[in-house]
């Protein structure tokens, strides 16, 4: 049969990309019985999942609260989670109504695609962070927009950058129709917005009309001090649009996600969302407005910022003792992920086959930017054991520096 005639033209562009070739590669390995460290998505530490604040919480559930998470839910989601998420947003620097301007996603990645399908016709510009946050690119390009890039450092996106690029824009007689970032512990680079740049990219989009999606799920993992104050908490017009999730604090598996914006947003969000979703699961929701309630959430966040603490320095420490002197990496503050900046002459995207053969898997930096680049690695120590750290980052180190 000839397939290809049946696919839309989004149909026709879904194909497998270069990590889903070394997915594949690496279950073939694991087959043969090969052992593969991955150092690749940003997964919770296994160990350390509130299964049994979880599993308490159901098993005091009444009659009456399991009519309710057993039959359909709302399309903005449970209630008594959207007052508990109100709450608990307060004391992180957002005021919300919980009723008008909040609503439970399926993670973040939901509110990625509902940005795209509320607002994004073919050719719309958007600017992102360079480098950015993979799947949001790829959830933005099924509305298939004009992807722009500003430039980050290790403080974020730089607002003069990112005003050249607006600038740019509106000379071609177009408009930016949001900016996308990720203000705290960005992903991949684990940077953080400094203050002085959030009110400055606030007043830029004021000045130049464009809104703002605000992607902040690793925000509240920050090792020294809390988080500064969230875009939204600053935004004085509406123009912040707010996601943040559960994958990353308490567990990704209950895909517990949050939208916030004002009401008019929030109503083209909710009446997308009823085309597809309808409803989260209320199992889930019911749980995770428990375990708000329950104070569970913040010692979650505490128990794993000391996690992630001893990780993140088992591999600063592996790296020191077995990376290659010309590799260039940071030391984040917060978040899962290193950023590993290699000479030009290697090419990341091309080695991973090899690291996968020899028993370890990175990202290639290229996978988070839209203009072409290689020599850039991201790597993950929330997930694997400290052992698997160590000896992940031993097979890595050989290998590059096999290529110096
Ligand atoms: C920046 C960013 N945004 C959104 C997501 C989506 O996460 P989830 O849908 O699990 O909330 C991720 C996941 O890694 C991410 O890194």
């Amino acid at each position: 049969m000839d397939t290809e005639k049946f696919y839309s033209k989004l149909g026709a562009g879904y194909q497998p990309g270069v990590l889903t070739t070394v997915v594949l590669a690496a279950e073939e390995l694991k087959r043969q019985g090969k052992k593969i460290i991955g150092l690749t998505g940003g997964m919770y530490d296994e160990e350390s999942f509130p299964w049994r604040e979880v599993k308490e919480i159901f098993d005091e559930a009444t009659e009456a609260d399991w009519r309710v998470m057993l039959q359909y839910g709302g399309t903005r989601g449970y209630q008594p989670l959207r007052e508990e998420l109100a709450k608990w947003m307060k004391g992180h620097g957002i005021t919300v109504d919980p009723f008008k301007e909040l609503m439970i996603t399926t993670g973040s990645q939901e509110a990625l695609d509902l940005m795209a399908r509320i607002f994004l016709d073919k050719d719309d510009v958007i600017i992102v962070g360079s480098p950015t946050y993979l799947s949001a690119l790829t959830a933005f390009q099924t509305s298939s927009p004009d992807i722009r890039e500003a430039k980050l450092d290790k403080d974020g996106m730089i607002p003069e950058e990112l005003e050249k690029v607006v600038k740019q824009v509106q000379s071609e007689g177009k408009m930016v129709k949001f900016v996308y970032i990720i203000p705290s512990f960005q992903n991949p680079m684990s940077s953080m917005l400094t203050m002085e740049r959030r009110k400055k990219i606030i007043e830029l989009a004021n000045k130049y009309d464009f809104l703002i999606l605000e992607d902040n799920p690793y925000g509240y993992i920050s090792f020294e001090g809390p988080m500064p104050t969230p875009l939204k908490g600053l935004d004085t017009e509406g123009r912040v649009i707010y996601t943040s999730t559960f994958s990353k604090i308490v567990s990704p598996g209950m895909r517990i996600g949050w939208l916030a914006a004002n009401p008019e947003f929030i109503m083209k969000m909710a009446e997308a969302k009823s085309s597809t979703i309808i409803s989260n699961a209320l199992p889930s929701q019911y749980a995770a407005a428990k375990l708000f309630e329950r104070g569970d959430v913040d010692k979650q966040i505490e128990k794993m910022k000391k996690v992630y603490i001893k990780k993140r320095d088992v591999m600063l420490e592996a790296m020191d003792t077995y990376f290659p002197k010309e590799a260039k990496w940071n030391s984040p503050k917060g978040g899962l992920f290193l950023w590993v900046e290699l000479p030009e002459s290697v090419n990341a995207t091309e080695l991973l086959m090899e690291a996968v053969k020899r028993g370890v898997a990175y990202i290639p930096g290229s996978n988070f930017y839209t203009t072409p680049t290689h020599n850039h690695i991201r790597l993950n120590y929330s997930h694997p054991s400290i052992d698997d750290i160590v000896e992940g980052i031993k097979i890595l180190g050989g290998l590059l520096k096999e290529q110096m």
